[in-house]
């Protein structure tokens, strides 16, 4: 996810173009970059905040310019890989928001047609193309670039010798910001809303051509008239895209999430194994190190890479991990760490690769301190986590461990592609618990009236009672713990009363009718019972006080829907409760102490 600005208008382009990104820094900010097009065409770009950029580099002159600011996806965080990305003579400046699938191949292509390139990005191939297809139509040579490319875009080209600005969208979001001899362009209306309260939404397939006193809009060589909008938000809205909270944001971008980690492993052919590690040193089984969320995460890829790889696995606690306890020569240690940046998981992997150990981080920022340690990196593609508590990256999290089990699955291909099938299911599937918010924010409401409560679950659902636990207790301050169902009677049964709730995750998985018997258990002691049960599941309405209905799933899959629901319920607790959800006290949001 990145913030692409563009501006063209009376006023001097640059010191609109910087403010404009920052407002989108919540979209991504390890590097940053703008064009302006006065006489020539020149840009300048570097890795950092926007506001470092303003105060170290020259200010550009012209009435015309393009802005970025970046989320690395494909590439590292440097300077090269920083947009706007330019044709092989410079006459051509674009900046890009989204990812592009063919990109190896176009520039395979290009390359070979004499272009040479500046950057390790799959942005850069679209200033090529540009310049490839590029006979005095500006319109029609970014047309023909934008036909050639798979996967998604927002896209902004400014050119020397045009005085208009070019744009596209294709999945990702744009926006016309529509001023008095000016117009803006911009990834959502948080960049505009300073200079303008005008907007026009681009839908998928337009392309515009953007001057200060002009707009065009065509979809399918059409030309065709969107609706002007007047926006009613502050800035501080539009960063939320309307919603109260970024965690809530966040909460509701998992389905994008999921769809954006999976993009580009879900071809037929198996994703590049990142155990191909094994072949070579023979590894005999694979330990997950993490802190919180990311090691709930881990214990859910524990059950996944045992019941589809067959492979011993482990999960530590990375402030926990003793190696001298360890066999460890055979042994590869995948570290999860959403920021990058966990002193303590850090700490762990580097002690591992002193043993020898192979090792793997899942990340989701690009050039973190993870990315120089680890010998492979599993990238997840969550866009900038605001919000304190882990939400839409622990989705994508466990989208990287099905990838990852996937990809060294003894399974036939008929299989293995009826798991891709299931994992490309998933975003509709998250999205219809999303639709259920409301239902879910009632029992969230009720839930805040009580100081404590559990959360218990079986083989899979374990770990995500345990994450269900854990973002109830960091937004909303109820105290929650989380046990394994068959747990909870020896002992945590003393503190079962009618004032503590017990929220009891059952899948119609293997351990449906255990859970059951454990929900009767705890049911005959007193507290207020809130299941989480499939749609399909008409028995267990009778055994408990509210029933929150989640679609049917292969139970492997369960936890991504589950943990939606709990999130949910925690969210509405913690805003009953009147709760500073994006800032929980005495958090951070990656904690770089050991
Ligand atoms: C999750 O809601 C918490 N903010 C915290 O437990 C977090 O998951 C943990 O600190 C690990 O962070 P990491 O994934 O960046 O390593």
């Amino acid at each position: 996810m990145c913030g692409i600005v563009g501006y063209v208008g009376y006023r001097e382009a640059h010191p609109i173009i910087i403010e404009s990104l920052k407002r989108l820094e919540y979209r991504g900010y390890d590097s940053c970059g703008i064009a302006a097009l006065g006489d020539k065409l020149v840009a300048l770009k570097d890795v950092g905040r926007v506001v470092d950029f303003e105060k170290n580099s020259p200010r550009l002159h012209g009435k015309m310019g393009i802005g970025h600011t970046r989320w690395a996806t494909h590439g590292a965080v440097t300077a090269a890989n920083a947009h706007p990305h330019l044709d092989c003579n410079g006459k051509f400046a674009v900046v890009h928001n989204g990812i592009i699938e063919n990109f190896q191949k176009l520039r395979e292509v290009l390359e070979k047609e004499g272009h040479h390139f500046n950057s390790d990005t799959d942005t850069e191939v679209i200033a090529h193309l540009i310049e490839k297809y590029y006979q005095g139509d500006l319109v029609e040579a970014v047309s023909k670039a934008l036909a050639d490319i798979t996967g998604t875009y927002a896209v902004v080209v400014t050119a020397e010798g045009h005085n208009e600005l070019i744009a596209g969208r294709r999945e990702s979001p744009l926006v016309l910001g529509v001023g008095d001899k000016e117009n803006f362009i911009a990834s959502d209306v948080a960049a505009i809303l300073d200079y303008t309260d005008r907007a026009i939404y681009l839908e998928d397939g337009d392309t515009c051509i953007v001057t200060e006193d002009t707009i065009e809009i065509s979809n399918n060589n059409q030309k065709i008239n969107r609706e002007t909008h007047v926006i009613p938000w502050s800035v501080e809205d539009a960063q939320k895209a309307g919603y109260e909270h970024f965690m809530l944001k966040e909460i509701h971008e998992q389905p994008k999430t999921i769809e954006n980690t999976l993009r580009g492993h879900t071809t037929s052919e198996r994703p590049v194994t990142l155990f191909g590690i094994e072949k070579e040193q023979r590894l005999e089984d694979v330990t997950l190190i993490a802190c919180g969320t990311s090691y709930h995460a881990g214990l859910i890829g524990e059950y996944m890479l045992g019941k589809l790889c067959k492979v011993p696995t482990r999960v530590k606690i990375a402030s926990e991990f003793d190696p001298s306890c360890m066999a460890l020569d055979r042994t590869l240690i995948i570290g999860i760490t959403q920021s990058g940046e966990t002193t303590d998981t850090l700490r762990a992997i580097k002690h591992a690769k002193t043993l020898g150990c192979p090792t793997i981080g899942i990340t989701n920022v690009q050039g973190s301190s993870v990315t120089r340690i680890a010998d492979q990196i599993l990238y997840t593609q969550s866009g900038p986590e605001i919000g304190v508590a882990a939400t839409k990256t622990f989705l994508a999290q466990l989208t990287a461990l099905y990838l990852l089990a996937l990809s060294s699955a003894p399974l036939d291909v008929k299989n293995y592609e009826s798991y891709m099938t299931k994992l490309k299911t998933l975003p509709q599937k998250v999205q219809r618990v999303l639709d259920d918010e409301q239902t879910i924010a009632k029992h969230g409401q009720q839930l805040a009236k009580y100081e404590n409560a559990f959360f218990v679950g079986r083989g899979i659902s374990y770990p995500v009672a345990m994450e269900g636990a854990l973002k109830l207790k960091e937004i909303s301050y109820i105290h929650a713990e989380a046990y394994a169902a068959g747990e909870i009677k020896h002992g945590p049964f003393a503190l079962l009363r009618s004032n503590t709730p017990v929220i009891a995750i059952a899948p119609k998985d293997h351990t449906y009718d255990a859970i059951l018997t454990s929900i009767k258990e705890i049911k005959a002691r007193g507290p207020e019972v809130i299941a989480l049960a499939q749609e399909d599941d008409d028995e267990i309405e009778q055994f408990v006080d509210v029933v929150i209905r989640i679609p049917e799933i292969d139970p492997l899959f369960s936890p991504f829907l589950n943990t939606v629901a709990l999130q949910l319920l925690a969210y509405y607790a913690a805003k009953e409760r009147g709760c500073e959800i994006d800032l929980p006290v005495n958090l951070a949001k990656s904690v770089t102490v050991p």
